[in-house]
């Protein structure tokens, strides 16, 4: 059964845990991303520990393996399941990466942004790329190969991966919307429902659910398109 995270991307941990607090056991699964961790720093990881929740560190790693492996130990220390670090950093960096992680720490390679296309992509590795999915596929072979336990893609590559590197792999979905929201800067995104029916292990839901007048109603509601059928194409997404 695939499980929601939701990201904590707020200003303040304040703000952070007020949404914590008022989710209440509806969520047990919280994402620390580049904004929070900045500002707050491990305390922020460590309120949530301390209210029983799981921890996903998003701070996508990229950087010389020697660096990289410190810093993977340091997340290992707070204790956090998930930590990021991007695919594209390569086999040496993952490897270094997977030998500094200790057994409570799953390493999450983050394969294609899901704010890119395939136009994007092609403009950053300067090559043409018509789509983003055998990149998507490429990379969570590297990653598995060097030792990650899971892998970062929209909804629309959950399939392709699986088929490719077996279930093995943990597939985390950003890029998630309920139906009739809007996009926002993400350009690769699914419904719950979709996501689900691709296979995806956790869910990342963010604005659909934090910015919403009533987040514990939009969770549910997420909860509930996550149960049902996946009847949505991508154009029931405004
Ligand atoms: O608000 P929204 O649902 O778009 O939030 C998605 C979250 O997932 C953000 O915190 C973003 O940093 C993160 N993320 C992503 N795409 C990735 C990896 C992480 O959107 N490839």
């Amino acid at each position: 059964m695939a499980r929601v995270i939701i990201p904590l991307d707020q200003p303040t941990l304040d703000n952070a845990l007020g949404l914590v607090d008022s989710l209440g056991e509806a969520a047990d699964f919280f994402k620390v991303g580049l904004e929070l961790f900045t500002r707050e720093g491990p305390a922020a990881v460590e309120a949530l520990k301390k209210r029983d929740k799981q921890v996903f560190l998003d701070l996508k790693l990229h950087d010389i393996p020697n660096t990289v492996a410190r810093a993977v130990a340091c997340a290992g220390a707070l204790e956090v399941d998930f930590l990021t670090l991007h695919t594209t950093g390569g086999r040496a960096m993952m490897e270094a990466a997977a030998g500094a992680a200790g057994d409570g720490l799953t390493l999450l390679g983050v394969t294609v942004l899901t704010s890119m296309t395939a136009s994007d992509v092609g403009d950053s590795w300067g090559r043409p790329v018509e789509s983003v999915r055998p990149e998507v596929v490429r990379l969570a072979r590297l990653a598995q190969e060097s030792g990650v336990g899971g892998v970062v893609a929209s909804a629309w590559e959950a399939a392709p991966i699986k088929e490719a590197v077996g279930s093995g792999l943990v597939v985390v979905t950003p890029g998630i919307r309920l139906v009739g929201d809007i996009a926002h800067d993400q350009a690769r995104v699914a419904t719950p429902a979709q996501a689900v029916a691709a296979g995806a292990d956790y869910l990342v839901i963010g604005r659909s659910v934090t910015q919403a007048s009533d987040p514990t109603e939009a969770l549910r509601r997420v909860h509930e398109e996550m149960a049902g059928p996946s009847t949505v194409g991508a154009g029931g997404l405004a």
